[in-house]
């Protein structure tokens, strides 16, 4: 089984006063995290190259033998793990202390989009859009920021994002934020769409997901 490593960003700007989406930099403490992430996957990632290497063994001297410099390349190639994050401020500066690692940005990733609400806080919405404020309690799943997105449209786009992560055979670490890991959590997770918008998406903790033939097995890691 490989490692699928789940991540928000550090602690935002935006997250500091409480407001939602933007895409202000990380925070000191945000940093923080940046650097103790960075140290987690490489001493993470590295673990797991020498256990493929120990239970693919007999595999890879066969292969070695038969491939020569081919066979040792593909399998330093096949055992590298790729960093994904959104195209957001936040993600990238929490992913750049991860050193020799390729990284990829994915807008797929992007935070749900808070339309005409986005840079607001969650008391100002309250106050100036009520009935913006009510529909979304009483349908989180479902409802829709004007000029934004639902939960349900996050869901959707995420399509190519799992097709690839199930396709992936490296480690994939993917840095992103609440709503969008919310998601891709419940995919692995098997959790049911309404749930998705309530499930608890902490910030600076790692979630380990694992996919084994006996299904799919969940660390957390709090690193902060
Ligand atoms: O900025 C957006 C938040 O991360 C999403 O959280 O869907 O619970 O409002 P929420």
């Amino acid at each position: 089984p490989r490692p699928i490593l789940l991540t928000r960003h550090g602690e935002s700007l935006y997250n500091v006063r409480g407001r939602i989406g933007g895409d202000t930099a990380i925070s000191e403490t945000g940093e923080l995290y940046a650097k103790k992430l960075a140290n987690f996957v490489e001493k993470r990632l590295k673990n797991e190259k020498a256990a493929s290497i120990q239970m693919g063994t007999d595999l890879q001297h066969l292969i070695e033998q038969s491939l020569g410099e081919l066979g040792r390349a593909g399998r330093k190639i096949g055992l590298k793990a790729i960093i994904w994050t959104s195209t957001l401020q936040r993600t990238i500066l929490t992913a750049s202390p991860i050193a020799g690692f390729p990284k990829i940005q994915w807008r797929a990733l992007d935070e749900i989009n808070a339309g005409v609400c986005d840079g607001m806080t969650y008391e100002e919405i309250k106050k100036n859009m009520p009935e913006e404020y009510d529909s979304r309690k009483k349908d989180k799943l479902r409802y829709r920021y004007p000029r934004g997105e639902s939960y349900l449209d996050v869901i959707q786009r995420l399509e190519p994002v799992i097709i690839e992560l199930e396709r992936q055979r490296a480690p994939v670490v993917v840095v992103s934020h609440q709503a969008v890991l919310r998601a891709l959590y419940a995919y692995f997770a098997d959790r049911p769409l309404s749930e998705i918008p309530h499930i608890e998406m902490p910030l600076h903790t790692i979630i380990e997901i694992q996919m084994g033939v006996t299904g799919v097995q969940e660390k957390r890691y709090k690193l902060m």
